[in-house]
């Protein structure tokens, strides 16, 4: 079938001819060809559209979360699209092995052609830090100048807009305070988890007292218990919880800590599968922009060793901070530390298991 007796035809609806006609190589109009600048450019208009489609799924995620009330069941079409955005970060990952097939000589054929342009100036990727909620106060900001000077007019005011809006991080932490299961009935989880720490901890150091173990060792070990129990404390206090979010080292509310921590606990109970799943995969999505962020440090390392990037930063030095500093759901993560076997897993009550599974009828 042609172009032309198809009323919808591939090229028209996927609108290639303007995809394709949009590889305009600097080298080439110069006169120079640099047979990698093709590879150059369309790397990073793949990454542009990727990142088109990761926040046309963000969006949607944040537009659920924006309900005063979420319904369950767009709990499993969020943990789906976040499952999608996690996908696409993998395919982003794996793409820097294709762009290290170019070597830093093959770059240099091109580079002054494309200064002072770099991927310091994505729209789209500045977009996406901040929907998830990267601040500007937290950001890695060498010479003070902010990361949106880089834009101007509407697409300045666009992030201003994002910076002063609901992030990602802020929704989910809202989200998780608002979940009833920490205060339920006659069942008060911070009791009764504090009590089962208690027990394991005191378990532990009666094992240590009684192993065969130099006096030495049971002091360095029971020293070690004491230091877990500090940070069960830090993280349970809700005063001292207060304060580390205050010295900035925690972010998330202690209300949205604690359920965070009664979910991961819990997530055998049927209600709380979904919850469970959408909370890992934010830490996954947090992992998976660091490790890209690492890949691309790498690859520019590689590229450029200590030269200064094209945006002007000090390259890859400069990458490398951002690879820790920008994280943003690292309290989720740190939820594994509070984690205790399920042999020391409070009970819950029948009533409440009743609640919070699916209840068959004989
Ligand atoms: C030869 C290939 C590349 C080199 C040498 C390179 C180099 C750099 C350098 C040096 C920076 C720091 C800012 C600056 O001073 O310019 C940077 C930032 C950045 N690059 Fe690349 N890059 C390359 C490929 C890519 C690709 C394929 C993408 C995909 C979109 C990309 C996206 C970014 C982004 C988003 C930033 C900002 C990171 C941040 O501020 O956290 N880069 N790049």
């Amino acid at each position: 079938m042609s172009e032309k007796t198809s009323s919808v035809h591939y090229i028209n609806y996927l609108a290639l001819d303007k995809i394709l006609d949009s590889q305009y190589l600097a080298s080439k109009e110069k006169g120079d060809e640099a047979h990698d600048e093709m590879l150059f450019i369309i790397i990073h208009q793949t990454y542009e559209l990727w990142f088109k489609q990761i926040l046309h799924e963000l969006n949607s995620v944040l537009k659920l979360f924006k309900a005063d009330k979420i319904d369950e069941s767009n709990i499993g079409i969020v943990v789906n699209r976040m499952d999608r955005v996690n996908k696409i970060m993998t395919t982003l990952i794996g793409q820097v092995d294709v762009l290290e097939t170019m070597t830093p000589l093959d770059f240099l054929g091109f580079r002054n052609h494309l200064s002072p342009a770099s991927g310091f100036q994505s729209h789209q990727f500045r977009k996406l830090e901040v929907l998830l909620g990267l601040k500007i106060e937290k950001r890695h900001q060498p010479g003070g100048c902010p990361y949106h000077a880089q834009f101007e007019g509407v697409k300045k005011q666009e992030i201003l807009n994002l910076e002063d809006g609901e992030s990602l991080f802020a929704l989910v932490e809202k989200w998780l305070e608002r979940i009833p299961f920490l205060n339920f009935e006659d069942f008060d989880f911070i009791k009764k988890y504090e009590n089962a720490v208690n027990e394991m901890l005191e378990k532990e150091i009666t094992e240590i007292k009684s192993a065969d173990l130099t006096d030495q060792d049971k002091t360095l070990r029971i020293r070690m218990i004491d230091e877990n129990r500090k940070y069960f404390e830090r993280v349970l206090n809700e005063d001292q919880h207060k304060g580390a979010i205050k010295k900035e080292e925690t972010k998330l509310s202690y209300k949205a800590t604690m359920s965070a921590l009664l979910i991961n606990l819990y997530r055998d109970q049927p209600i709380l599968h979904l919850p469970y799943q959408f909370l890992r995969s934010l830490v996954e999505l947090d992992h998976k922009i660091s490790t890209w962020r690492f890949r691309h440090m790498q690859m520019v390392e590689k590229m450029l060793g200590q030269k200064i990037g094209t945006g002007g930063s000090a390259g890859q030095e400069y990458l490398k901070q951002t690879v820790d500093k920008h994280k943003l759901f690292t309290d989720l993560a740190n939820i594994a530390t509070l984690m205790i076997s399920r042999s020391y897993l409070p009970e819950l009550p029948q009533n409440i298991k009743d609640k919070l599974g699916f209840s068959y009828v004989k």
